[in-house]
């Protein structure tokens, strides 16, 4: 372990900001929920932040649940093929499924996610994420709520890892140069 600071570029989303967008998106996503039998369904493991911040920020009780994937092939780049590492622990047949997501990047792992968990019968699926990047869209996603749009490149921090490092970074940021070198 080593400090993060030095590693950073420059910060994107503040902490503050973070917290501030989530508590809007709670509340949005309550009056949609409010009486409907919902499920939080995070993604392992960039999502464990979102999903510890946002549903903390409801103002009622919902289970939450956990799905790891991988994406096929040895590149870093998703592939749209997915692998279910870890499935969910619950039946979803009849519940309001929303999944709880970091980033929505080129939409590849949201999209096969999405249909996945729509073929088990549930009432609904939507998807909430912090973040998106628009212009690396590959597929065309319905995202009913999104923290903020970003500009397309590379950010680590609140979940998000670069080869598994800086997930713990409280804000959102670019890293600088010599961290890839
Ligand atoms: C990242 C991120 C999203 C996905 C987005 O996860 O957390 O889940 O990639 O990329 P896409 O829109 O291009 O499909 P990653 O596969 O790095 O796993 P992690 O959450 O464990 O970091
Ligand atoms: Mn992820
Ligand atoms: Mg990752």
């Amino acid at each position: 372990a080593a400090h993060m600071g030095a590693d950073l570029e420059k910060v994107l989303i503040t902490e503050d900001e973070i917290r501030a967008r989530l508590q809007e998106l709670a509340a949005e996503i309550w009056a949609e929920y409010d009486g409907k039998d919902l499920l939080l369904v995070g993604v392992l493991k960039g999502a464990v932040m979102v999903m510890a911040d946002l549903s903390r920020a409801l103002p009622g009780t919902a289970p939450m649940d956990w799905m790891a994937v991988s994406s096929y092939g040895s590149g870093t780049k998703s592939s749209g093929v997915v692998r279910i590492l870890k499935d969910l622990d619950t039946d979803i047949t009849g519940k309001h499924v929303l999944i709880v997501e970091d980033i929505v990047d080129s939409g590849l792992t949201l999209s096969w996610i999405k249909s996945n968990l729509e073929s088990r019968n549930p009432a609904s699926v939507e998807i909430c994420t912090l973040l998106r990047k628009p212009e690396a869209a590959k597929v065309e996603i319905d995202v009913k709520w999104v923290g903020f749009d970003i500009p397309n490149e590379f950010v680590v921090g609140y979940g998000l890892d670069y080869a598994e490092q800086y997930r713990n970074l409280r804000d959102v940021g670019t890293l600088a140069p010599h961290v890839y070198s």
